[in-house]
């Protein structure tokens, strides 16, 4: 339609290439309201009579997608159905505007309203992970470096280390919300407009918390396109690290859990597998999602300002990425909140592998007052021998590495017996972070808090954003 007079016809192989309607399906409704917007503003600036602001808006009122015509992107079409609808004088709407403007104030818009509910989704799995630790800061199991026993701790502080990633991821998405939602409407092509516009008022009526000002940045950017899939390619490495953990876990050789089978699949060939299937994608949309970032990387890299058609590239990727990002903690959150944790299986290796070992030798520094590094050795000996000593052959080894026995320096047997005994190692460990059972109720407690301190936060913005955008539905 932009294109009749001067260019001409165009082939339909030419126009499909350069159409964006596919992805601008979620974009239209933003259109809408952003079309709405700048007519009310240039209504109040005098720029369009308030009679021609009716019957325009009575024409995006009337519209659905279904009425959508041809056009190379959705601000086209919807430009052609109001021209339609109310003649020539339609045309006005896009006085001192561009669709490069008008483009990016829709993404952002559209997203806006996305981040809101991946924060919800955020804050429902740290809810959901946390509850459960509440259940079980007394639950001893065993902790892993390099996928070896290591040392015991609990569920809870295993728990509420995943919780802690995704509060964090919460917290990215928060911080980068506030430099989406900012208007670049009214930078027009980039170069602003010789109109007198108000681009505060538009700021405003579609409920952002500001202005992108430079209106050739304004138009050029999509470092907070860059930004979100970041955020979110974090997030889902967290989350595929904790999809990774309920695979390996769930195998015959861990035991530890089962995924109820909502959330299971099986062979088509061999009848008993029960296999993890959905946090098999979990771990590998955590891959797609990182290829969305780097392929919007890669289109911004060495961009000249101001807009490019490029940018338009850009765009499905960011809405990939929200789609899985949000589809992912949907589900890991069902996987965890149905999940059955074999606590007798945890509980019975949390000594497995001489995971007690590194309080044998604590316990050495504590009551002998020898140096750590030779504890260190004694107990590396004993465990070279299968672990698990009796008071005599620590004594024997001690006399060997540290010149005297163990027992001489007043650590008797029953002060070995604690130290290889996995829950008193968990509860010795009580230093703020550790893994004691006290110190994971007050971890849970604040968890708690800070769950519904950002549950606040998101309902605020929720608010100011639909609030404005329902005022605005509303004027005509
Ligand atoms: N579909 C385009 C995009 O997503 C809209 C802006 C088009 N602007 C232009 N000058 N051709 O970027």
């Amino acid at each position: 339609m932009f294109r009749d007079q001067r260019l001409g016809e165009i082939s339909e192989d030419v126009l499909d290439y350069l159409s964006s309607r596919a992805a601008d399906a979620r974009i239209f409704e933003a259109d809408l309201l952003v079309d709405r917007a700048h007519l009310i503003m240039l209504r109040e600036q005098g720029h369009v009579s308030g009679e021609v602001s009716s019957r325009i808006i009575a024409a995006l009122d009337d519209l659905t997608d279904a009425d959508l015509g041809a056009g190379e992107d959705v601000h086209e079409a919807i430009e052609a159905f109001v021209l339609s609808r109310a003649g020539p004088e339609g045309g006005r709407m896009h006085t001192g505007r561009s669709r490069n403007d008008e483009v990016a104030t829709c993404i952002r818009l559209a997203m806006r309203s996305e981040m809101l509910f991946l924060m919800d989704e955020q804050l429902s799995l740290v809810q959901t992970l946390v509850t459960l630790a509440e259940k079980h800061t007394d639950t001893v199991i065993p902790g892993f470096t390099h996928t070896q026993h290591a040392q015991p701790t609990t569920l809870a502080h295993h728990l509420l280390a995943h919780a802690d990633a995704v509060l964090r991821d919460f917290s990215r998405t928060e911080d980068a919300y506030r430099r989406v939602n900012l208007s670049p409407l009214g930078a027009a092509a980039f170069a602003s407009t010789g109109f007198v516009i108000d681009r505060h008022r538009t700021c405003e009526l579609l409920g952002f918390d500001g202005l992108v000002e430079n209106s050739m940045d304004a138009v050029s950017t999509r470092d907070f396109i860059l930004e979100v899939l970041a955020d979110l390619s974090i997030c889902m490495v967290n989350l595929s690290r904790l999809a990774e953990e309920l695979i390996m876990w769930s195998t015959s050789e861990f035991g530890y859990v089962e995924l109820d089978n909502l959330f299971a699949s099986t062979s088509s060939i061999m009848p008993q597998k029960k296999n993890p299937d959905t946090a098999e994608l979990a771990r590998g949309k955590a891959g797609s999602v990182v290829g969305s970032l780097v392929s919007a990387l890669t289109i911004c890299k060495g961009l000249p300002l101001s807009y490019n058609r490029d940018l338009q590239e850009v765009t499905p990727h960011l809405w990939r990425g929200l789609d899985w990002g949000r589809s992912t903690l949907r589900i890991l959150n069902g996987c965890m909140a149905s999940l059955k944790f074999n606590l007798e299986r945890m509980q019975d290796s949390s000594g497995a592998g001489f995971s007690t070992a590194t309080e044998v030798a604590d316990s050495l520094v504590r009551i002998t007052g020898m140096p750590f590094r030779t504890a260190h050795r004694i107990v590396g000996r004993i465990a070279a021998s299968g672990g698990r000593p009796s008071m005599a052959e620590l004594d024997e080894i001690a006399l060997e590495i540290a010149g005297f026995k163990a027992s001489e320096r007043g650590f008797s047997a029953e002060m070995l017996e604690k130290a290889l005994d996995p829950k008193s190692n968990v509860a010795l460990r009580a230093n703020i972070g550790g893994p004691a059972p006290a110190e994971g109720r007050r971890m849970v407690a604040e968890r708690f808090k800070q769950i519904s301190e950002g549950k606040e936060r998101a309902a605020k913005r929720r608010e100011k954003a639909e609030s404005a955008l329902a005022d605005l539905r509303a004027m005509g």
